[in-house]
């Protein structure tokens, strides 16, 4: 188990994927320390007018010792996607990976994210430069991607089979087509055949929300790691409950005060990394994502969704919790 990527030792199957707007540098930290084995951040503009705007500056940050530092690019000009990579080179990133599933219309309308799965020639181009430019710099190019365009255009293995020859260290793919977003049925079998026909390490993305699932896809597929999204949000905690279920063959779930003190953490690293009014404007999805459906919060919803500082958001936090005897 486990493979190297580049100079960095990946040991380990549960990966977090790239989330814009979540995985940044407190949210990948939080991750990490819960057992995730590898974090990709979220998705940098390339184009040289969005590379200095304060969104992308922004989601340049990593957390004290984290390993490896892998920064995601999105882009359709070869050009600028060569001279991004240097650019997140030089600001710290140690792996660099591209994104090619991100089935957003702004995205797909500038030819960037899964739209470059249609659009094969620049995407084969686009491959090249950047597998050039990973061998020049020793730094690993890594790719993600959907298993096609639509249902009638599935080619993932051919643009595995490019991103290889290129000298791409590993590819992650979604199992879904652009055509399919986020809610088709996700499908395996076209990770499964391009896990079996490269030889870089293969990622399997999509579904994948507990330990059943998580092992079941790994057998499956024959990939060497799963990479889990959405049902992280609010549950960075996850990866240590599918790995001690693993582990221990019974269903292991964090206590509430661990998760209490887990959401306090996070809280803390994200007020130490944003100016306090973007802090508590960006928390507020957390908390909705960490607190629906607990006992109670439905009562304390509307004042920490309104509150207006960090002062106010925290004291109506740690009131909820202090009321239902978790603090
Ligand atoms: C809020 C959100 C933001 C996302 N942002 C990115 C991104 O920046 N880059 C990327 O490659 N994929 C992005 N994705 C897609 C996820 O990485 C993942 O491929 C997808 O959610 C399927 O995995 P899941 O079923 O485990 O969520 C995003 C997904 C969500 C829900």
């Amino acid at each position: 188990m486990g493979f190297n990527l580049g100079q960095y030792r990946i040991d380990g199957v549960l990966f977090l994927a790239p989330m814009a707007g979540v995985t940044d540098a407190p949210f990948r930290r939080l991750c990490r320390q819960f057992g995730a084995d590898y974090a990709v951040g979220e998705m940098l503009a390339s184009a040289p007018q969005l590379r200095n705007s304060r969104k992308t500056l922004a989601r340049l940050k990593f957390f004290d010792k984290e390993c490896p530092r892998v920064v995601q690019l999105l882009g359709a000009d070869p050009v600028a996607l060569s001279e991004a990579f240097h650019w997140a080179v030089e600001a710290g990133a140690e792996v660099i990976d591209f994104n090619m599933g991100c089935p957003a219309k702004k995205v797909c309308n500038v030819a960037c994210g899964s739209a470059l799965m249609r659009e094969e020639t620049q995407a084969r181009k686009i491959l090249e430069a950047l597998g050039e430019v990973s061998q020049k710099c020793a730094v690993p190019v890594t790719l993600k991607c959907r298993t096609g365009w639509d249902e009638a255009h599935k080619n993932a293995l051919q643009v595995g089979h490019w991103a290889e020859e290129a000298g791409f260290a590993m590819l992650t793919v979604h199992g879904r087509t652009r055509a399919g977003a986020f809610e088709s049925q996700v499908e395996y079998d076209t990770i499964a055949q391009v896990a079996s026909e490269l030889t870089i390490p293969v990622v399997a993305n999509g579904d994948i929300a507990d330990a059943n699932r998580a092992s079941a896809v790994l057998r499956y597929t024959g990939a060497q790691a799963v990479m889990i999204g959405r049902a992280a949000l609010g549950r960075p905690w996850l990866f240590k409950e599918i790995k001690e279920t693993l582990r221990s063959g019974v269903p292991f779930e964090l206590s509430r005060k661990e998760k209490v003190e887990a959401i306090l953490t996070h809280r803390q690293w994200h007020f130490e990394c944003y100016p306090e009014p973007v802090a508590v404007m960006t928390f507020r999805k957390h908390l909705l994502w960490y607190l629906t459906g607990w006992p109670g919060f439905e009562e304390v919803r509307s004042d920490l969704c309104q509150a207006l500082d960090a002062l106010m958001q925290g004291r109506c936090l740690l009131d909820y919790f202090k009321r239902q005897g978790w603090l």
